[in-house]
């Protein structure tokens, strides 16, 4: 494991967090509300596994059991697409509902949503504009499992695998979206390109406004480690927690987790003082939701502002954190989690567990005092390979 310590993270910040303030995170928490079927995910507590590496709480946020499709993403797509929806149908804000916006479905069913995809993004833009009732044209790069792309053709979306990179995939999206009737929704920013990217990470503050109820007042976490691919989930929690400490010194160690093959941000950051650097062709990691190779421009910004450090890890770490979230110690509940979603687990167990590390776990102030927060941010979304993995083959 590489890690860089981001000093600037202490210093006064100059970022614009206005984006991550308390009135939208309560607008999108109502907004999720309105979707059919929605319930929060839960916080499991694994005590004994607290025990076992020395730290006073691990807290897991299990995306799991969000809807039916396994992963976070859902919460950035459906808020993007119904602001999408929304000011193009031209409504008033009380109409800013699941049930406000579908009962315009007449006028808007001929648009297409474009996405570029690893997966979980494109399956939850297909998702929800099937509950809304109109069209996604979903493209995914070279090397992405056939199961990933029959997912999102279940949910009536048309899903292409490319023999593109990911960063390819989404030039390709792009074009395609500047047709009549298209719209681009995609999760991470570029120069031309911020407004969709924006509300996607302000659709992702659910999984603090939810945590935050679920956890009791003595629970506020110490450290936080989130995992990245483009950066705009760790950016969103980073900024919305930063938003939430003002004017306390509450604001955790906040940690941003890469594949060591797919870390764009630790190379911006550690490598090149905060300008973005991009990683060119294939990226090979098992972790298919963070292989990609150029972070998300307003994302990028946010953290190297907000992030106290950026750690990178193997595939190994991944799986370990797979295997001990499905096999726990003691009465800890077991949590069912992908490649993307488990490797921040896999890092707290090796920071805690490796003496290698101590120098690491110093820096970022992990000791028997801390209370972690984590997000398994996916399950089983490739199950053949999660069997593979955790049955050890
Ligand atoms: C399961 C999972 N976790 C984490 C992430 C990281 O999100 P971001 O690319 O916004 O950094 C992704 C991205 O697709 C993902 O699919």
């Amino acid at each position: 494991m590489k890690y860089h310590h981001n000093r600037s993270s202490s210093s006064k910040k100059n970022v614009e967090l206005d984006f991550a303030s308390d009135q939208t995170a309560d607008r999108v928490l109502k907004f999720h509300k309105s979707l059919p079927n929605y319930q929060a995910t839960p916080t499991q507590e694994l005590t004994a596994l607290a025990s076992h590496l020395g730290v006073a709480s691990i807290r897991v946020k299990d995306e799991s059991k969000r809807f039916d499709l396994n992963a976070f993403k859902v919460l950035g797509a459906s808020y993007a697409i119904a602001s999408l929806l929304h000011e193009w149908l031209g409504l008033s804000s009380d109409e800013f509902s699941f049930e406000g916006i579908s009962a315009q479905q007449k006028r808007y069913k001929h648009l297409t949503l474009v996405t570029a995809t690893d997966g979980n993004h494109g399956r939850a833009v297909a998702w929800v504009a099937q509950k809304f009732g109109c069209k996604a044209h979903v493209y995914m790069p070279h090397g992405t499992l056939e199961a990933r792309a029959k997912a999102i053709q279940g949910y009536g979306a048309r899903a292409e695998i490319t023999d593109l990179s990911y960063d390819d995939t989404v030039k390709l999206a792009a074009q395609t979206a500047t047709a009549p009737d298209s719209f681009l929704v995609q999760d991470t920013a570029w120069d031309e390109y911020t407004q969709i990217p924006l509300i996607i990470q302000q659709g992702y503050f659910s999984l603090l406004s939810e945590a935050f109820e679920q956890l009791k007042s003595d629970q506020w976490p110490s450290h936080v480690f989130v995992q990245a691919g483009v950066g705009s989930l760790p950016a969103a929690l980073a900024a919305r927690l930063q938003v939430m400490s003002k004017g306390t010194d509450k604001m955790p160690d906040f940690i941003v987790v890469e594949p060591t093959m797919a870390n764009c941000l630790y190379q911006s950051m550690a490598g090149n003082n905060g300008d973005s650097i991009s990683l060119d062709g294939h990226l090979p990691t098992i972790m298919a939701g963070l292989a990609c190779g150029t972070p998300s421009s307003i994302a990028l910004r946010v953290l190297a502002d907000c992030a106290s450090g950026f750690l990178c890890c193997d595939d190994e770490v991944a799986k370990r954190g797979m295997r001990v979230m499905g096999n726990p110690l003691g009465e800890d509940p077991p949590i069912t989690s992908g490649e993307s979603g488990a490797v921040t687990l896999g890092a707290l167990y090796e920071l805690c567990n490796n003496p290698a590390n101590a120098a690491v776990r110093e820096q970022m102030g992990l000791n028997a005092q801390s209370q972690v927060l984590l997000f398994s941010t996916e399950g089983d979304t490739a199950p053949e390979l999660y069997r593979d993995i955790v049955w050890g083959n």
